[in-house]
């Protein structure tokens, strides 16, 4: 993403997480319980939709909502030479010229010189494109699949796995939203989990405070947050801290792996909101 923040997507990713939290559900909640689980920054919510069955075979009556900030790309075009990838908010981030593909987001390098004309090309097409579509047409996009607007067809790229789709059609308890993490959720819930994103070497100390904040404040009380992330550099393994709410703090309960490595902001003292 432009944001430099990378997806990746893989059956059973959170399967140690998974496993631990069946166990822990089962100790904390009975199956007639009303259940708020949340997946936030889900990605293309393939995970959110494996833990979704999981935990509407023991809780019929509970909904699963994963979120993240962006649930489609932009693909633009007004001849059928080149085009446009651009985030839902319309940050650049590709320019395809077959056979180029050159970034809009990160610099080329100088001995590329073909690459870096395109990259040239590529953001004065941006510039156009940006003069004649506003935030206001972006925004219509929330709605419809495809725009025109003044010769450019703007059609949007959904990042939703085909399995969490097909999941979100068939049971109306699943759904997939826009929200963003660093703010609490509109209603309390029972299960909130955040892969991949607190990663202060990423995103800074701050904002995985802001992070935290946010993800005490949208927790019920006696409610379970899982925090972590997995470590690509040993195959994937996920190393996360599962804290419940008690009081006005989050308590650490279970580590899976080495557990989070921001666990010491989730469980710093969280004031009163004014
Ligand atoms: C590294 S991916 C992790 C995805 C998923 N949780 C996983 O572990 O497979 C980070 C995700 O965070 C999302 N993201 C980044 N900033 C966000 C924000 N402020 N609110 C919600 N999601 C955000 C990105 O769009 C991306 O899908």
């Amino acid at each position: 993403m432009s944001s430099g923040v990378h997806r990746t997507t893989r059956r059973e990713r959170f399967r140690e997480v998974d496993v631990v939290l069946d166990g822990l559900l089962e100790s904390c909640f009975v199956p007639a319980d009303k259940l708020r689980v949340e997946d936030w920054a889900t990605s293309d919510a393939l995970a959110a939709s494996e833990f979704a069955v999981r935990v509407l075979r023991r809780y019929p009556y509970a909904e699963i909502i994963a979120s993240d900030c962006v649930l489609y790309l932009l693909k633009v075009a007004r001849t059928s030479q080149e085009l446009l990838i651009l985030e839902s908010d319309g940050s650049p981030l590709q320019y395809v010229r077959p056979p180029f593909v050159v970034s809009l987001c990160t610099d080329e390098r100088w001995f590329y010189p073909i690459n870096r004309m395109y990259r040239w090309i590529g953001q004065k097409r941006f510039n156009e494109f940006a003069r004649v579509v506003g935030a206001m047409e972006l925004k219509r996009l929330r709605t419809v699949d495809e725009l025109t607007c003044q010769s450019w067809v703007i059609r949007k790229i959904q990042l939703i796995h085909p399995e969490a789709e097909r999941l979100r059609q068939e049971d109306s308890r699943f759904r997939v939203e826009l929200h963003d993490a660093f703010t609490a959720s509109r209603e309390r819930c029972h299960v909130l989990r955040v892969m991949n994103l607190y990663n202060p070497h990423v995103i800074g100390d701050s904002a995985v405070a802001a992070g935290a904040r946010a993800v005490f404040d949208s927790l019920a009380e006696g409610g379970i947050a899982v925090i972590g992330r997995n470590d690509e550099a040993e195959g994937g393994a996920c190393h996360a801290t599962v804290f419940k709410r008690r009081d006005r703090k989050l308590v650490p309960v279970v580590r899976v792996g080495r557990g989070s490595e921001v666990e010491g902001v989730f469980t710093s003292d969280f004031p009163p909101a004014r």
